[in-house]
């Protein structure tokens, strides 16, 4: 099979770094792809957003399936005109993938699946949570506590000038649950965790994501599938029954509060940087999956999951998020990948010869062990061989889990 994946990330890396191992695999090629996954297939330049351009790559080179990474030409139609093409694609038309698009279809969509989610607010008064309605790249949401956080949050979210959307502030922790879907069924990929802020201990702003680990302790395999019970497969029935049905990963970010869980929002396509902790604890085929995801044949596919776990330290830019940097080069991912790592390029491009840094988030160290604490080992012993100038990571990415698994061995 020739397969094409749609995005230049570290998400994207993964996906085709796991595809890649698939026996069905028989050419990867991406668009436009990185350097990273050059070394693994064929890159063409063509842009994520451009579907029309996608299509004609797709005609041209005779693609099997489209595996799409990012949001914004999920949300814009791309994966229906690659469909309406006659191209196999995993990844939700416009309709489905505004679960993500706009928070209030999203809301609306779990109040008809008697989903459980933070009570719509008629007015914004403090304690509250106030949202824009379209894609903000993680930048929309405003969690104000007190009259000033509203203020400035209202404020903030004004300059967007989109719907907003007011809901309960919730308290509890968070956890987000992917389930790669056909349009009826859903199977459950392992739990994960994100760290959204840039810094240790979670300060200062937030950023596409810093690091990731997964499985996340105390979660095991039958909760999960409690949760795609109440979450998943009431909204994959609803957006079935509005004869749009969600062909991807379902992407929910969940609160557990005193009153049980509670969906924060949805995404329609896998996390970044969670993808690349999850997808190196997959043990079955990747793209017998996800072909039987973009065929409607889900229910005749079982992936395995292995015990192991994995850690995922992102190094970012030096004023990331505020910042990107470009050509500064990168060393030493050899002496990383030596180590038992694996790096997944983000904001890279190679320049002559070298490797340079291009983004705000440069490259994921991912750290697969027999626990949480091995793993993070192995992903921070790595990421210490990497030679990026001013290059900044958190030094806490699954800190706390990595004692907790040390406690109980
Ligand atoms: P979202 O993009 O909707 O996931 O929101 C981003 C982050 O805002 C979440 O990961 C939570 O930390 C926080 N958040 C969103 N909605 C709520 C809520 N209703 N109560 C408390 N925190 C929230
Ligand atoms: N890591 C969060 C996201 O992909 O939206």
């Amino acid at each position: 099979m020739k397969v094409l994946v749609v995005g230049s990330g570290g998400r994207e890396h993964a996906i085709a770094w796991k595809l890649a191992q698939s026996p069905g695999c028989e050419e990867l090629h991406a668009a436009p792809g990185n350097p990273g996954i050059a070394r693994l297939g064929f890159c063409h330049p063509v842009r994520a957003e451009d579907a029309e351009g996608l299509l004609e790559l797709c005609r041209s080179i005779e693609i099997d399936l489209v595996v799409v990474g990012p949001e914004a030409p999920l949300v814009a139609g791309a994966a229906d005109l690659l469909r309406h093409g006659g191209v196999r694609v995993f990844g939700p038309g416009r309709e489905a993938a505004r679960i993500e698009g706009s928070k209030s279809f999203a809301k609306e969509v779990m109040l008809a699946a008697a989903v459980p989610t933070a009570s719509p607010l008629p007015v914004a008064r403090a304690p509250c949570v106030i949202k824009v309605d379209g894609l903000a790249a993680g930048k929309g949401v405003f969690v104000c506590r007190t009259a000033e956080e509203l203020e400035a949050g209202l404020h903030a979210a004004a300059a967007y000038g989109d719907r907003l959307v007011i809901e309960a502030l919730l308290e509890g922790e968070e956890l987000s649950i992917f389930a790669l879907c056909d349009g009826a069924h859903a199977i459950a990929l392992p739990a994960a965790r994100d760290y959204k802020r840039v810094g240790d201990g979670d300060a200062g702003p937030n950023t596409g994501g810093m690091g990731s680990f997964s499985p996340v302790p105390k979660i095991g395999t039958a909760e999960i599938e409690e949760i795609l019970d109440l979450v998943h497969r009431p909204v994959l029935m609803e957006l079935a029954r509005r004869g749009t049905p969600f062909i991807g990963v379902l992407f929910a970010g969940l609160m557990r509060t005193i009153d049980g869980l509670r969906v924060l929002e949805f995404n329609c396509r896998f996390g970044d940087p969670e993808t690349q902790s999850i997808l190196p604890l997959i043990e079955g085929d990747l793209l017998t999956a996800l072909v039987g995801a973009a065929s409607g044949s889900l229910d005749e596919t079982a992936l395995g999951v292995s015990a192991q776990a994995a850690v995922t330290v992102v190094i970012a830019a030096p004023r990331y998020p505020a910042e990107n940097d470009s050509g500064t080069p990168i060393a030493g991912i050899t002496d990383a990948e030596a180590q038992g790592a694996l790096v997944f390029h983000a904001g890279t491009a190679v320049h002559g010869e070298r490797l340079v840094t291009n983004g705000g988030r440069i490259l994921g160290v991912t750290g697969v062990g027999d626990d949480v604490a091995d793993a993070r080992r192995l992903a921070y012993d790595s990421v210490e061989r990497i030679s990026l100038p001013g290059g900044r990571w958190r030094r806490d990415i699954a800190l706390a889990a990595a004692e907790e698994s040390s406690v109980g061995a």
